[in-house]
């Protein structure tokens, strides 16, 4: 008789039984499972890099597909990841899958990023059950609940309860319904004694100068509305060095500092999702943020004066979780009304009463994420791992356009990161028409060299109320090349016989357009100065990095274009301008706000939460302000490319 050999798949309350012969049992587990309906996470590309596979041998043995070595079940479950296995070619196997390595979604694109690897759902809240039937007889309800609800999940963190658990006399419940939350190093389950309405969460990116939110359906994963502000630190600082530098002259701007960035920021955008999306704030059951270690040290109120000055040493850098309520939320807004509050009055009274923190819930919990360094931020590790690059074999770049630059190289197994002080000019601030990407920004400008009138391309196709980060670039690169501007950014001598070039105040400007209110919108030579100076910080980043480890942008696969200003950049122009010195348009890959695209999936698969740590753990980062080099070649990229 043949061989013949039985695999048992476990799925949450079902058992699969299929018979695996011949040649399949040589497939790796993860193909396997896929040809059966069940589909993993297999995030990495089936290369035995992420945690997105594991699954739970229980009994029976498996091979390992690289070495040919056995794997024996034990007593207790052993987690093994499905892409580096096979059966073998007889006998009974037995394996778990826990819902957290089953695959949700694949990579997406959606408007303000691009997510180049899948993800399971697995929010960091969410509400389950759990049946009566699965708890220990004769133990305390709470001890009971952990113990069946940590055999359920198979997480690798412990379950703990949040203070005692009552058990309804049987036969009146046969399900207790509980919330389940990360915790940070445990997960906490305590009882959901009304039935909840929809749970959604909140993804931030919060920038030095732009903070982003969107609200998400915890449920399904959908994001459901994106609302952006001006960082209302910028008052008390344009960057990060002059903030931590107030703060280690007046100590009290911690916690004015802290205000601008919860109360005045963050408060007002969560109050404006909600109310557009007509969701309540006790809907609202966790938070995820990302931002650079300044940006996280000031919105915990915790002193960042230590990162202002040599050796850079930020209070904090793990994945850390405060609470809602705890944080310095201003009293009754004018517009902070709940979905319900909106059409009743005496809700209105109580909604303004409190603000958006959840009434009658627990305090949602507000995650930051985990950063490597004082300025290798948790925003730079959540773009490591949402554009993919962490998966990547070879060597390929992230550079992430914001007010600091922040630059990753992977190399082999290694990640070294740097950042650069570029200022907000791509984000619009301090120009003379800046803005940020938003309803009547200019995005797009179109300056043909023989024609007199740029077309332009509006957001909200509306009348133009200022430029934005991506029209900027259009217009170094395009005049450039229309003979407006030379090489170090000046206008040419003759640019002032073109129809559209005047004198102003700040040098000689161009007008893009007329505005919706009547005035020119124009682009002035110290505009023009300032960008050069942000993408010359950035660029010259960019060749320190490579020379450190004696690589040239010929030799990397891939450069992933990160930024707050989306993925609609015109990548010619990119290059044109000089922001990314001997890369070709081919090398680019323009991902957006992978920042938030990263908070975004750590609040719906817990395990990208255990793989930023690790990338965090793994990125050595490097000091540009202390390297030699930098000043030079820093002057050497003040220039225009073409
Ligand atoms: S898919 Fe198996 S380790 Fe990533």
């Amino acid at each position: 008789m043949a061989d013949s050999l039985v695999l048992t798949v476990r799925v949450g309350d079902q058992r699969h039984v299929l018979p695996v012969e011949g040649r399949r049992t040589q497939l790796v587990l993860s193909a396997l499972l896929r040809q059966a309906g069940v589909t993993l996470n297999t995030r990495c590309g089936q290369r035995g890099l992420c945690d997105g596979c594991l699954v739970d041998l229980l009994a029976g043995r498996v091979i390992d597909a690289g070495t040919g070595a056995a794997l024996e079940a034990t007593a207790e479950p052993r987690s093994i990841r499905a892409c580096q296995y096979h059966l073998p070619p007889a006998g009974q196997v037995e394996i778990h899958v826990p819902a957290r390595s089953l695959l949700a979604h694949e990579p997406q694109v959606v408007t303000a990023f691009r997510i180049n690897v899948s993800r399971a759902h697995d929010p960091l809240w969410q509400g389950i059950e759990l049946p009566v039937s699965e708890l220990a007889p004769g133990k305390p309800a709470a001890e009971a609940v952990c113990e069946a609800v940590a055999r359920q999940r198979d997480y690798d963190l412990p379950v703990r309860a949040a203070g005692d658990i009552a058990l309804p006399p049987p036969p009146e419940q046969e399900a207790l319904r509980l919330a389940l939350e990360q915790a940070g190093d445990h997960w906490l389950v305590r009882p959901l004694n009304t039935a909840p309405a929809a749970p959604f969460g909140i993804a931030v990116d919060v920038g030095t100068t732009t903070v982003v939110a969107v609200l998400v359906d915890l449920t399904g994963g959908e994001i459901v509305n994106t609302a952006s502000a001006l960082n209302a630190q910028v008052r008390l600082g344009d960057n990060v060095l002059t903030r931590i530098q107030a703060c280690i002259t007046h100590p009290r701007m911690i916690g004015r500092l802290q205000h601008a960035v919860v109360a005045r920021t963050l408060q007002p955008l969560v109050e404006q999702l909600l109310r557009e999306s007509r969701v309540a704030a006790e809907q609202i059951a966790s938070l995820v943020i990302a931002g650079n270690t300044t940006m996280l040290h000031l919105l915990a109120g915790v002193d960042p004066s230590a990162m202002g000055v040599v050796p850079f040493t930020p209070r904090f850098l793990e994945h850390l979780v405060l609470r809602l309520g705890d944080l310095p939320l201003r009293g009754p807004s004018r517009t902070s009304r709940t979905a319900e509050a909106s059409e009743n009055p005496a809700a209105a009274a109580d909604a303004a009463a409190v603000p958006f923190a959840a009434r009658g819930q627990p305090n949602p919990a507000v995650h930051l994420l985990p950063g490597a360094a004082a300025y290798v931020g948790a925003d730079v590790i959540a773009g490591v791992f949402a554009s993919g690059m962490v998966y990547q074999s070879e060597p390929s770049l992230l550079v992430d356009v914001g007010t600091n630059g922040e630059i990753v190289l992977k190399h082999g197994e290694q990640f070294l990161g740097c950042a650069t002080a570029a200022g907000p000019a791509f984000e619009g601030s301090g120009l003379s028409c800046g803005m940020r990407a938003g309803r009547g920004a200019i995005s797009h400008i179109h300056l043909e060299p023989d024609s007199t009138a740029p077309d332009i391309e509006v957001i909200g196709n509306v009348p133009p109320v200022g430029v934005c980060g991506t029209a900027y670039v259009d217009f170094v690169a395009q005049a450039r090349r229309a003979g407006i501007l030379r090489l170090n950014g000046r206008f040419a001598p003759d640019a002032d016989t073109h129809p559209r070039v005047r004198a102003g105040k700040h040098g000689r400007e161009f007008t893009v357009a007329d505005g919706a209110d009547g005035k020119p919108i124009y682009v002035s030579e110290l505009d023009v100065a300032r960008l050069l100076q942000a993408k010359a910080a950035i660029a010259a980043g960019i060749v320190c990095l490579l020379n450190r480890v004696g690589l040239t942008p010929a030799d990397l696969n891939m450069l992933y274009l990160a930024g707050g200003f989306g993925f609609h950049m015109n990548i010619d122009n990119v290059i044109c301008c000089g922001l990314l010195p001997g890369f070709r348009p081919e090398q680019i890959s323009l991902v957006g706000n992978t920042a938030l695209a990263g908070a975004y999936l750590a609040l719906l698969d817990s395990g990208v939460l255990a793989e930023m740590k690790q990338i965090a753990a793994r990125l050595e980062t490097i000091e540009l302000n202390l390297d030699p080099a930098f000043e030079s070649c820093y002057i050497d990229q003040l220039a225009v490319t073409a």
